[in-house]
Parts: C-alpha cells; sequence; structure tokens
C-alpha cells in the first residue's frame, strides 16, 4: 500500500467519524436548546425522538436524493449552457432552506406571547446558485411571470388539504396583491370538505379545487371527464394520508394508485396524434414528513407512524404513477422540501408553513417552463 493510499484511507475514515459526532451533536443538543425555549421536558423527549427517527430516515434516504452523484457531474459540465429537459427536470428540487429566530420577534420582551416556537421562526428558501441551476434558468417566477405562463389555461387541483393549501399558494401568487380579493378566496377555499372554483378572467385562467381526500376519487374525477370529452390543461393531485388514518393498508393504497394510472394512461393516450389536443400537464403532490410526536389526535398517533408512513410511500413507487419510476406523473416533492425546512416549519406534524406549499408551486410553473421551452 503506498503512503497516498493510507493518507486517503485515514482521512476517510475521519469523515465519517466527523458525520457520526456531527449526527450526534444534533440529536443531543437541538432537544437541549429547546428546552431552554419553552417546551416542557415531555416535549423535548418526543422532539429528541422524532429527531431520532428523521435522522435515520436521512440516512436511508441518501441514496435517493443522488446529491454525490450530481456534484461530481456538475463539476465536468459547467461549460455547458444548453441542457437537454431532463437532466434540467432532476434538479427543480434542488433547494435549500434558512430556517432562523425571526430577528423582530428576539428584540421583544418575553410578555409578548407566541403561540408556538412556529410562529417564532421565519423561513427563507431558494434554490442553490449553481451554475447547472442556472443554466436550466430555474428561478421563482413573478406574479407576470406566472400569469403569462398559465395564461388561457384550465388547471385542477384535486385532493386532500395539502391539495388545499397549494391552491392558496398558486392563488396567492396570481391574486396577491390584491388583499381584498385573497381574503374572499381564503374565506370560500377553507369551507370544511368543499369544492372551489374561480375564473381569474384578466388572464383567461379557470382554477377548480376538487376536494378528494381518497384516490378513489380522483379516480371518479377522471371518469367525469371522460365522459365530457373536456379536461384540463394542468392537473396537481394528491392523496394518502386519509386512506394512512382511516384504512390503513398499504397494499390496498398501491391498488387503488395503479387504478389511478390505468384511467390516466387510457384517458390521455401519451402517443401524440395530430388534430388530438396535447395532454394535461400531470403533478403527484407528494407526502409531507409526518411528525409523530406533533399530530393532534390519538388516532392520527397510531396509525400515522413512521413504518406506516414508509410502507405508503413504497407503495407509491410500487405503484408506478410517478414519471421516475415509468409511470404518467411529476412529482411535487413535498417530502423533501418539509425534511428539509424540518420540524420549525409545522404545527401540528402534518400540515406546513406556507412557504412549503409556495416552493412547490414554483417548483410546478418551472416544471412547465423547461417543458415549453422543449416544445419550440
Ligand atoms: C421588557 O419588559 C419589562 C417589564 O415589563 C420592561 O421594564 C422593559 O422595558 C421591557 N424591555 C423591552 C426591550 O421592551
Ligand atoms: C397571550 O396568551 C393568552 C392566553 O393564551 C391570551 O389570552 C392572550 O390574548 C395572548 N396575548 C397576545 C398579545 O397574543
Ligand atoms: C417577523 O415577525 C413580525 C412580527 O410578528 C412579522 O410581522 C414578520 O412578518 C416576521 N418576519 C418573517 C420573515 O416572517
Ligand atoms: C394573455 O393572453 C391574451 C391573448 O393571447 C393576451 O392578450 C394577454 O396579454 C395575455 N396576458 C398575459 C398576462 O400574458
Ligand atoms: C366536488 O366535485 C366533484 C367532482 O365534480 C363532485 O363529485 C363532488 O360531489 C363535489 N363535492 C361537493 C362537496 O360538492
Ligand atoms: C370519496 O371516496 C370515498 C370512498 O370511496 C367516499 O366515501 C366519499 O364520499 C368520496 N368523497 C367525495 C367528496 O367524493
Amino acid at each position: 500500500m503506498t503512503m497516498m493510499m493510507m493518507i486517503t484511507i485515514t482521512m476517510m475514515m475521519l469523515m465519517a467519524l466527523m458525520l457520526g459526532a456531527a449526527a450526534a451533536c444534533i440529536v443531543v443538543l437541538v432537544p437541549l436548546g429547546m428546552a431552554g425555549w419553552h417546551l416542557s421536558r415531555n416535549s423535548v423527549l418526543l422532539f429528541s425522538g422524532a429527531i431520532l427517527i428523521t435522522l435515520s430516515v436521512c440516512v436511508h434516504f441518501t441514496p435517493y436524493f443522488s446529491s454525490v452523484s450530481d456534484y461530481v457531474t456538475s463539476v465536468s459540465s459547467v461549460a455547458v449552457f444548453h441542457r437537454p429537459k431532463s437532466s434540467c427536470m432532476n434538479l427543480i428540487h434542488r433547494i435549500h432552506w434558512e430556517v432562523k429566530p425571526n430577528a423582530s420577534l428576539l428584540s421583544f420582551n418575553a410578555t409578548q406571547n407566541l403561540s408556538s416556537s412556529f410562529d417564532f421562526y421565519e423561513k427563507h428558501w431558494d434554490w442553490s446558485k449553481t451554475q447547472r441551476i442556472k443554466a436550466c434558468r430555474i428561478h421563482k417566477l413573478s406574479k407576470p411571470e406566472a400569469s403569462h405562463l398559465i395564461n388561457g389555461s384550465w388547471v385542477l387541483i384535486a385532493g386532500d388539504s395539502q391539495a388545499r393549501l397549494f391552491t392558496l399558494s398558486l392563488l396567492n401568487l396570481i391574486l396577491g396583491s390584491e388583499p381584498q380579493r385573497m381574503d374572499s378566496v381564503k374565506t370560500a377555499l377553507f369551507k370544511r370538505h368543499s369544492n372551489y372554483s374561480i375564473s381569474v378572467d384578466e388572464i383567461g385562467m379557470k382554477l377548480d379545487f376538487v376536494w378528494a381526500p381518497y384516490v378513489l376519487n380522483l379516480t371518479h374525477l377522471l371518469t367525469d371527464f371522460k365522459t365530457k370529452k373536456k379536461y384540463p390543461d394542468v392537473m396537481v393531485m394528491g392523496a394518502g394520508l386519509w386512506h394512512m388514518l382511516h384504512v390503513s393498508n398499504p397494499s390496498d393504497y398501491e391498488l387503488v394508485l395503479q387504478t389511478l394510472k390505468s384511467s390516466l394512461v387510457s384517458l390521455f393516450p401519451f402517443s401524440t396524434e395530430l388534430g388530438i389536443k396535447s395532454p394535461p400537464h400531470l403533478f403527484w403532490l407528494g407526502f409531507p414528513m409526518l411528525i409523530n410526536g406533533m399530530l393532534n389526535a390519538h388516532k392520527k398517533r397510531v396509525h400515522m407512524i413512521d413504518a406506516m408512513w414508509h410502507a405508503y410511500d413504497r407503495a407509491l413507487s410500487e405503484s408506478r404513477l410517478l414519471r421516475q419510476t415509468g409511470g404518467p406523473m411529476i412529482l411535487l416533492d413535498i417530502q423533501s422540501l418539509t425534511w428539509n425546512c424540518g420540524a420549525h416549519c409545522t404545527y401540528d406534524g402534518m400540515h406546513y408553513d406556507t412557504a412549503i406549499y409556495e416552493a412547490a408551486v414554483q417548483i410546478m410553473l418551472n416544471s412547465l417552463l423547461i417543458k415549453s421551452r422543449h416544445r419550440h
């Protein structure tokens, strides 16, 4: 063995040790920091548990995010400016988060009460400023850019409460400068278990939100489109948490997803025929990370455990609904967004800060942009 090799091996071992130490620090120090804040001892214990579990999930998912291989290729391809579509699509989730105490709240007294640590943290996100992201022109779309992109489109968003929050973020981008209009949108959109429709005449956009907590509800919706021979230009769908909570059967979830996939494929044949309207852009809203100790009902804490979450996530891959497994739908990876934003970004372990859904909307718009560039 040469001297060089020995040095390399020693350095690799050192790095592994340092990574381990860093992980241990997070497990020990984060809960301690929280104890200093305002959580009770029990919550701190729950949090350490949650962090341990999430750390193990992190280790589990590291190969999935393939950041190492990406980093290696980025070094060799800095000078390439015209990138193929698939390679740009692979970058749309490369978002980093900055979650830190809100400085203007820090200067307040303890007499000021905050409803939870959730409000105390401000969340900022952006794409990493790498050459590859720049070459793909991935960026946060402004209101005029977004309006131009979805001008004249029919957008359907169907699913559970995550889909509702996504809808709110999309409308907030397009109508955000009109607070009164947004107030009435919010009131109507958040009526429990209801549908919602809006036409934004300025840009000829029609948006439908359909309350569809189960995958079967989504499949029925597609049958409607088939009968009427009319369908939206953009469809964003996502359901699964209700199934996890009330049915708790991953194999059944996989079956209903397969049914949804077959009905999508039969409804929108992916061979483009002359004279036929192009098939809609299909997006799937993925599962958020669930933080069991923060869930707000006993039944949720019992059924929505880590193992069940993993089984449901596996069912999603095995159903081959998503593009990455050969299916028709592009994943909006709420899992990676919520995982990277972390526990301060949720107030009930399941629903997250608006920043998460704002990022998901921007990811969808960027993938529409990437696709549209490649059509011309
Ligand atoms: C904090 O509260 C105390 C007591 O209410 C008050 O005397 C003090 O001026 C406050 N400090 C600031 C920075 O507001
Ligand atoms: C502080 O908390 C108490 C009890 O939860 C509540 O009644 C009060 O309105 C809160 N004050 C502010 C300024 O939010
Ligand atoms: C920080 O807190 C203040 C006071 O509640 C709020 O107005 C402001 O929007 C917060 N900043 C961010 C970036 O969340
Ligand atoms: C939307 O499209 C119409 C017709 O093509 C056009 O007149 C209008 O300027 C467009 N609006 C935006 C915001 O792009
Ligand atoms: C929402 O719309 C779907 C599809 O059009 C329909 O089947 C369902 O009954 C509607 N739900 C409500 C609460 O109106
Ligand atoms: C969704 O599907 C479930 C189970 O099939 C059904 O009980 C429920 O009524 C449906 N809800 C809507 C809004 O269609």
